[in-house]
């Protein structure tokens, strides 16, 4: 497998990438707070938005709409967008420019049934003729970089390595790979190498995503797709360090650490504080939870106090008694 050269900067158009290293977009966990976490411990090339919608996008705003709300220092920042009406681009990318995104991204690979119903995410790549009018309608609307994610999947009479083409003549600057068919769980082990057809027949960057939890993960990934850049999801959530970690041994430096467990999970505490309401951080903190005590022993003990508290004081008094036990380990 040709190798990278991940010491030489990304290029997206005009953007010039820190690192080949992506956090990716997750529904209820990408919000500003986890991306500012992420992003402090380091190493993050691209931070992504939870998904939004093209038809509420327009109309909403970050006062009432949680997914909207960012800080100046998260960026570059893509918004990705699902939908499947290409009408409605328009004015959502209107938003992004308003909004003050970096580039923005097309969501074609969320297998979820609700989405699917909208003949979007995966559902779109089924659908050749809308897709091209999407790609078309959403090159003609900005200058911004394109990236889009999608899964191993291309449409009818169509093969992977030419659907993957299609995507780069349509003027997508980022193609970013979950290695997972459409329907394939989380549990089963992805395909990095099946990301390897794709990658050879495109010129544009291509990041390979799926099942990346530690640095020899990402080594792996890279070594077994010829990818230029990975992406990270719930690998983040246990490790928000990880982005750090991946860059720091791409880019041959030893990661130093000034951060803690306990640290990093007061500061998540305190981002959501500075962001969300009472409710919002309660229920983002549980969701972060979840990922994040596994990285201890006795992690399931701690969720669990976690999930069953009813406001922030009680969940930070139950996070301030399990890190205290932790150092007397
Ligand atoms: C809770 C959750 C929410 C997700 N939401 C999105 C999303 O909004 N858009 C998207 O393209 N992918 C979404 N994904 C898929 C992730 O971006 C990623 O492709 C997947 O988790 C595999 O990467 P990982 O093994 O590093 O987690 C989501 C995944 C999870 C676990």
């Amino acid at each position: 497998m040709g190798q990278a050269d991940h010491h030489k900067p990304l290029t997206l158009r005009n953007l010039q990438l820190t690192s080949p290293v992506a956090l990716a977009p997750m529904v209820d966990y990408s919000h500003s707070a986890l991306r500012t976490l992420v992003q402090e411990c380091g190493g993050t090339g691209i931070l992504y938005t939870e998904m939004l919608s093209i038809r509420r996008l327009p109309s909403e705003t970050a006062r009432h709409c949680p997914l909207l709300v960012t800080t100046p220092r998260e960026q570059p920042l893509f918004y990705q967008l699902v939908g499947s009406e290409p009408e409605r681009l328009p004015e959502a990318v209107a938003k992004v420019h308003t909004l003050g995104g970096a580039g923005i991204d097309l969501n074609l690979g969320c297998p979820a049934p609700r989405i699917r119903k909208m003949g979007a995410g995966a559902a779109l790549v089924a659908n050749r003729e809308r897709l091209g009018a999407m790609l078309k309608t959403l090159r003609r609307e900005t200058t911004l970089p394109l990236s889009v994610k999608i899964r191993l999947a291309h449409p009818a009479g169509e093969s992977f390595p030419s659907f993957c083409k299609m995507l780069e003549d349509e003027g997508v600057d980022l193609i970013t790979i979950h290695a997972r068919r459409p329907g394939e769980k989380f549990c089963r082990k992805p395909d990095w190498p099946a990301v390897a057809e794709g990658r050879r027949v495109v010129s544009v960057p291509v990041f390979v995503n799926g099942g990346i939890f530690s640095v020899d993960d990402a080594r792996q990934a890279l070594e077994q797709s010829g990818a230029n850049g990975v992406m990270v999801g719930r690998g983040a959530l246990i490790r928000p360090w990880l982005c750090r970690e991946i860059t720091d041994a791409l880019q041959g430096r030893e990661t130093v650490t000034e951060y803690t467990e306990k640290t990093v999970y007061f500061r998540f505490l305190s981002l959501l504080g500075e962001r969300f309401t009472a409710r919002q951080c309660l229920d983002r903190l549980k969701y972060f939870t979840k990922y994040y005590s596994k990285l201890f022993p006795f992690g399931h003990g701690f969720y669990s106090k976690i999930i069953n508290s009813s406001s922030m004081e009680e969940a930070e008094e139950h996070a301030r008694v399990f890190f205290t036990s932790q150092q007397s380990y």
